[in-house]
């Protein structure tokens, strides 16, 4: 299995702190957001990684996180946009993949998406998709999903009226046929090419399954999200978890010197 890190976009919610940096470098905690995300992945076993960005500071994250030998993960990059390109949405960044991963299952994360738990990325026999749900009290700002029967029979994306609380986080795992259908995709009324409308396929099609997880989640993408991750990932030891596993990262107290 290849895991895909998805770290395009704008930011445009953490402006002005994105005109000078890329999202995903911005700290939660003392280390860069993108670490999390990166964490859920090699804490699952997974060594081979592409990480998908754009815009005008596409290279920061490649030069922060190099080739990921010491790490004992392989880093490999894609480029989603140039500077002056506008970015065309979650399920375009993932088709850039496409020549990297192959035949190849992926498990795929939001770059932004902080995660408190470890995540099963095994799929169901006979299934070609998966998500991961959490119960949450704000879903209009998420995907969310309807269930009946114990099965999710939609997804809406961003729902003014939402059919549950439980909302799609960004976590998902996909088989290479999920390539075959991006590029069916239109652009929603925002411009973008919706994961959301990826998920809904594989719905359709009765190849979803999904996992309710349990304990700490958080997208990181406003300054309230990122206060509330930050809290998390210091108080339950996450952060300090990695900088021990990565002792090159050094110590909270080295990366607060910087940040003065
Ligand atoms: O966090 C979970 C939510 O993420 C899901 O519940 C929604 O269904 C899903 O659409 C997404 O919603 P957001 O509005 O939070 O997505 P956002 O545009 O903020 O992008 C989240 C991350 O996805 C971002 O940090 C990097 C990546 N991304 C996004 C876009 C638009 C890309 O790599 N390329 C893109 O073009």
């Amino acid at each position: 299995m290849i895991g895909v890190v998805l770290a395009g976009g704008l930011g445009t919610r953490l402006h002005p702190l994105t005109l000078y940096t890329n999202k995903h470098m911005v700290r939660v905690g003392c280390l860069p957001m993108i670490e999390y995300p990166i964490n859920v992945l090699a804490e699952a076993g997974i060594k081979d990684i592409v990480i998908v960005s754009g815009g005008e500071f596409f290279e920061q994250i490649e030069q922060y996180l190099s080739h990921g030998n010491e790490r004992g993960l392989n880093f490999h990059y894609e480029n989603q946009n140039r500077a002056w390109e506008k970015p065309k949405g979650i399920a375009h960044a993932l088709s850039r993949v496409k020549k990297i991963v192959g035949k190849e299952d992926m498990a795929v994360i939001l770059g932004d998406n902080i995660f408190g738990m470890k995540l099963d990325f095994n799929l169901k026999e006979g299934m070609e998709a998966k998500i991961f749900l959490k119960e949450v009290k704000n879903p209009e700002r998420f995907g969310v999903a309807e269930i009946k029967d114990g099965k999710v029979i939609s997804i809406e994306e961003k729902p003014k009226k939402p059919k549950s609380n439980y909302v799609v986080t960004g976590a998902y795992v996909y088989k290479a046929n999920v390539f075959d259908f991006i590029e069916t995709l239109e652009p929603s009324e925002r411009g973008e090419l919706e994961i959301t409308d990826v998920n809904n396929w594989y719905i359709k099609r009765g190849k979803m399954c999904y996992e309710i997880i349990e304990g700490f989640w958080s997208d990181a993408g406003t300054r309230e999200s990122i206060k509330v991750a930050e809290e998390y990932v210091i108080k339950s030891g996450l952060e300090e978890k990695i900088l021990k596993k990565y002792p090159f990262l050094n110590s909270r107290k080295e990366w607060e010197k910087l940040f003065k």
